[in-house]
């Protein structure tokens, strides 16, 4: 098997259309990748040949849909190295998976236990620990980042005390694409005997995971950022972590029995899925794993770290453009974020989109705490999948240039 990014390319329909008159160059995938045929097929398989809801049914058709979800789960729990299925939750994506574990972990928190997060996160893994903050009374410590755009590993003995119970932290930012050192804060949230949540929203879509090397006790993802579909998402949790947890939504499908005076709740995983999941869903995110290990993925890496160095590369030799993140290609994801003195973000996508076909990102990518001490109002960012080849890079900083023209006379 060898890696082919032209053949890989032809699998992804929507690469083909033309936007604006003129061929789509899509390199926004760290905000939603696109779905291959297989991935699309798969879907349109479930629900054609085995729509119905799940668990409860005693019929064909049921039997097929659950038995259809409960193996999505166990491939999920397969591509992440999770030990046994049941530790999968499924959500809508990322930010639901945080969020329930603000709630059923951080109900468990007292008033002066600490959570600590990085200045590099996203929203999703700061507001629900604010919300927390707010509910319980728990103080929110943030971890600062290097120049580079990294987690900055000196303070972490300073800021990780006796009093923490939590680190959620990003496996990798989705503004400056450093990937984190995750061994080391690891184990200084395992000294002081804190949990460790990790946000990998951006690391799953590269590649499996192996959730207990890592000494993970939560990892949060998305589907529609790893070739899958939007609204699903996956909470994996360590199995004690996962029982010692309170549900957030009550309904259908997650209790054990219901009396007026009295409801008891199933065990993990579904105590933590009220009311019918997003089923054809979950057996396109897991359609996506198993696309992606089915690919040569050591071929995908050095593709995409190739032309993640001529974006660096290009970027360099305009003057007036900052890389927002690491410069060089060791511990980062294809995800580069630049900011250029005198234009805003939001007019160099416009350009990009409209007279070059260039799909970008611009703005705060929901890490306002990020942009301040970055000192920048947003980025432009390109973020890459394995379909994307040199004539996408070739369009990118042909794009830039013109946007520089127009933008900074
Ligand atoms: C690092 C990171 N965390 C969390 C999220 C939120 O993901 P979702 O919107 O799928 O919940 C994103 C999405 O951009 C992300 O990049």
């Amino acid at each position: 098997m060898s890696f082919d990014p032209a053949r890989l390319r032809a699998e992804f329909p929507i690469l083909a259309r033309t936007v604006h008159g003129q061929s789509l160059h899509y390199l926004d995938n760290g905000a939603t990748a696109q779905m291959p045929r297989a991935v699309l097929e798969r879907i349109v398989r479930h629900e054609s040949e085995s729509r119905a809801n799940v668990l409860r049914g005693v019929h064909a058709l049921a039997e097929a849909a659950t038995e259809a979800f409960e193996a999505a789960r166990a491939t999920l729990a397969r591509y992440i190295g999770a030990g046994n299925a049941d530790e999968v939750v499924f959500t809508n994506g990322t930010t639901s998976a945080i969020n329930l574990v603000a709630h059923g972990f951080g109900n468990n928190l007292a008033a002066g236990d600490e959570v600590v997060v990085s200045a590099l996160e996203h929203h999703s893994n700061i507001v629900p620990w604010q919300m927390l903050r707010d509910r319980r009374g728990v103080v929110l410590k943030v971890l600062p980042v290097t120049a580079e755009g990294r987690i900055d590993m000196t303070a972490l003995e300073r800021v990780i005390g006796p009093r923490c119970r939590l680190v959620a932290i990003t496996h990798c930012s989705n503004v400056t694409g450093a990937i984190t050192d995750v061994g080391r804060i690891a184990a200084a949230a395992r000294a002081v005997g804190a949990a460790l949540l990790l946000d990998g929203a951006q690391v799953v879509p590269h590649g499996p995971v192996d959730v207990a090397a890592l000494g993970a006790d939560f990892y949060a993802f998305s589907g529609h950022k790893m070739y899958g579909p939007n609204g699903i998402g996956v909470l994996w949790g360590r199995r004690e972590r996962l029982a010692a947890m309170a549900p957030l939504l009550g309904g259908g499908e997650m209790i054990r029995s219901v009396s007026f005076a009295e409801t008891t709740y199933a065990d993990a995983p579904h105590r933590f899925e009220a009311g019918t999941p997003p089923i054809a869903q979950a057996v396109g995110m897991a359609a996506a794993a198993e696309w992606i290990l089915a690919q040569d993925r050591e071929g995908w890496a050095a593709h995409e770290r190739r032309l993640t160095g001529r974006i660096l590369d290009g970027l360099a030799l305009r003057d007036g453009v900052r890389v927002i993140g690491p410069l060089g290609l060791q511990g980062r994801a294809p995800v580069v974020s630049f900011a250029v003195a005198g234009a805003h973000p939001h007019d160099i996508c416009e350009v990009l989109d409209q007279s070059h076909g260039v799909a970008l990102r611009g703005g705060h990518h929901c890490a306002q705490p990020l942009m301040e001490l970055l000192g920048v109002s947003g980025t432009t960012r390109a973020s890459l999948g394995p379909y994307n080849d040199d004539g996408d890079v070739d369009a990118l900083l042909r794009g830039l240039d013109h946007a520089l023209q127009l933008l900074r006379r």
